[in-house]
């Protein structure tokens, strides 16, 4: 729980984030702003918080507070990691940022597309007959706007009206409206995570660099499927399903934006830009592009490079002129999204070798090695979703979530359950967790078949009764929901769960294993692994590890990055600086089909196996 004291924001406000993650973060995240100038990295002091238990006192916490203060529970936001429930008391901010931290540590100098002017100007005269618009722009400085018709049908009237004196907003070194008295500190924008299953909305305030409000829902496309192959279908088999389908995304976006708005008490004439982050296929259906080509082979993209657009022609109901930018793609699998993620990740600034994975039904992964960057997407399946999984459900309360076996100790199954309540079903991070522990207990084999009972016995006598039958199939009990219920009425893992996660995870596993064959690395080479999405940044590292679904590596160097696409949106809309760095990353990146590599068949099936991860 963070409670925030700015009486300008939300009181209290509960955000679940995956363990490990700093408060800092967190509270980024999650539309909450704490006081930094040095990005979260443990130097500027100023990320001052304070907890509601006492935490160990680092020596940059030792600089920075005074005895009573430590004993009262203040330390340095950016030091602490949330492992467990936490209340932080978030102070106001103290100066106006110059720069905002968003994504992973990532410091953006505050440089938005939006700029407003505010302007006294003097009335004409006979004598003095300059036009409206050249005694606008004229009391413009350090800008050369260009106008547009509805500027000029406002202007007469605006100046008049308020005695001449007027902010001029200026979008893209376009004039794009022209508003009464000072509103100068109005200025906003919202960025996007358009995702195939959820969509995110982040109203930003352009003036602090701060984030305002976060709202988030499922993408109103659900109806047409739970995946993008599902819904390019639907629009190869309906002519009217892509005016659907793009519909239902404006009317997600919409339905967000005004949750947002109404949430920061911002009216939604004062958002000025939008910026769109989606994969290839999410960006050609909000566009009404027709999406076919992306389905098929050669997979081929309208453009990587899409219009910008006017929100209203989205009707996001922003102000009527508000523009809604989108990323651009590198390929129709690596699309603006990750392209995001990686503006975000600092994937091109950071001479570290680093391995993204976004994990998801198509997972991308992105290696750098500090001088070139590779990419390529593999298709894990719905399984981290929870589909094809037999108590498969999405990261909703009662999804189990976090499982930790004792082969012979008192307590030999712990579940940590997503809102505290009774376990309904396991969703994917859970699964990771089932199948690691299982291996890591032995009731797994290295094939990732069951093993007998006899040994299960022997290797794991306090679990070996939860492994019964359904049907014909094996399965192994994670929750009964009394004492005597059947197998059937339970929350299980069955071998059929094994096979679709060692699917999903040789699909990963040969991605990267392939990228560092391309650019000639070792796996113990890597120096980070960040992983990111929704689901990818809640997978416990140990599991991940131990499943090789990332590589065998220490836990310190896995981390989990957080919806980096959204925060890509983000710094786009804070900075057009960053924003031209995703133009840039276009060019940086090389794109790196596997399908056609003959070696992936050997790669994928070496993969299958727990061995090398257990
Ligand atoms: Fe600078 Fe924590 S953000 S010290």
């Amino acid at each position: 729980t963070v409670e925030d004291t700015d009486p300008a924001r939300t009181a209290e406000k509960k955000v679940r984030v995956p363990p490990g993650v700093t408060v800092f973060d967190s509270a980024s995240w999650n539309g909450i702003a704490i006081d930094s100038t040095c990005g979260g990295h443990g130097t500027c002091h100023k990320c001052k918080v304070r907890l509601d238990r006492t935490e160990p006192v680092t020596r940059h916490d030792a600089k920075t507070f005074s005895a009573d203060q430590l004993d009262a529970g203040w330390r340095l936001a950016c030091l602490v990691k949330a492992t467990s429930d936490l209340k932080v008391l978030v102070p106001p901010l103290t100066t106006r940022p110059k720069a905002a931290t968003v994504g992973v540590g990532r410091q953006v100098i505050l440089r938005p597309a939006v700029q407003k002017r505010y302007v006294k100007l003097a009335e004409p005269t006979l004598e003095d007959q300059v036009t409206d618009l050249d005694r606008l722009l004229a009391a413009i400085t350090d800008l050369e706007p260009r106008a547009d018709l509805h500027v000029l049908r406002r202007l007469p009237k605006v100046l008049r009206e308020a005695d001449f004196k007027v902010t001029a907003v200026i979008v893209d070194e376009e004039l794009v409206d022209v508003e009464p008295g000072d509103t100068t500190e109005q200025r906003y924008a919202i960025a996007f995570d358009l995702g195939t299953t959820t969509v995110v909305a982040t109203l930003l305030d352009l003036v602090t660099g701060t984030p305002v409000a976060v709202a988030s829902m499922l993408n109103k496309q659900q109806p047409f499927g739970g995946d993008v192959i599902s819904r390019i279908s639907a629009t190869m088999l309906d002519p009217l399903a892509l005016e659907r389908l793009q519909t239902a995304a404006c009317q997600t976006l919409a339905q967000l934006a005004a949750q947002v708005c109404a949430e920061g008490e911002v009216d939604p004439a004062h958002v000025y830009e939008a910026c769109i982050a989606g994969n290839a296929t999410m960006t050609a259906l909000v566009l009404g592009i027709d999406p076919e080509p992306l389905g098929v082979a050669p997979f081929i993209m309208s453009t990587p490079l899409p219009p910008t657009v006017l929100a209203e022609d989205l009707q996001l109901g922003l102000h009527p002129r508000a523009r809604a930018v989108f990323f651009p793609a590198l390929g129709a699998y690596v699309g603006g999204d990750i392209v995001a993620g990686m503006l975000a990740s600092g994937m091109d600034r950071d001479k570290r070798t680093r391995l993204f994975i976004d994990v998801g039904t198509n997972c991308e992964i992105v290696l750098s090695d500090g001088d070139r960057i590779v990419s390529t997407a593999a298709p894990a399946g719905p399984a981290f979703e929870g589909g094809a999984i037999r108590c498969g459900m999405r990261a909703a309360d009662g999804a189990i979530e976090v499982i930790k076996l004792d082969a012979s100790g008192e307590q030999p199954v712990e579940l940590g359950v997503i809102g505290d309540v009774e376990p309904k079903g396991l969703c994917g991070s859970g699964l990771v967790d089932a199948v690691a522990e299982l291996v890591k207990v032995g009731l797994l084999d290295s094939s990732g078949r069951f093993v007998p009972e006899d040994v299960a016995k022997e290797l794991a006598p306090a679990l070996a009764d939860r492994l019964t039958m359904i049907g014909q199939e094996r399965v192994f009990v994670l929750h009964r929901p009394t004492v005597d219920a059947s197998p059937e009425e339970s929350v299980v893992l069955s071998q059929r769960d094994v096979r679709e996660l060692q699917f999903a995870k040789a699909a990963i596993s040969t991605g990267w294993t392939l990228l560092l064959e391309e650019l000639g690395l070792e796996h113990r080479d890597i120096q980070q692994v960040l992983l990111a999405g929704s689901f990818g940044s809640y997978l416990s590292a140990a599991s991940a590890v131990r499943i090789g679904l990332v590589p065998q590596l220490p836990v310190l160097r896995i981390v989990a990055a957080g919806n980096v696409a959204g925060e890509g949106a983000k710094m786009a809309l804070l900075s057009v600086r960053e924003r031209a760095g995703a133009q840039t990353l276009l060019e940086e990146v090389t794109y790196v089909e596997l399908s056609d590599r003959p070696e992936f068949n050997d790669r994928f099936v070496e993969q299958l196996a727990f061995s090398h991860g257990g």
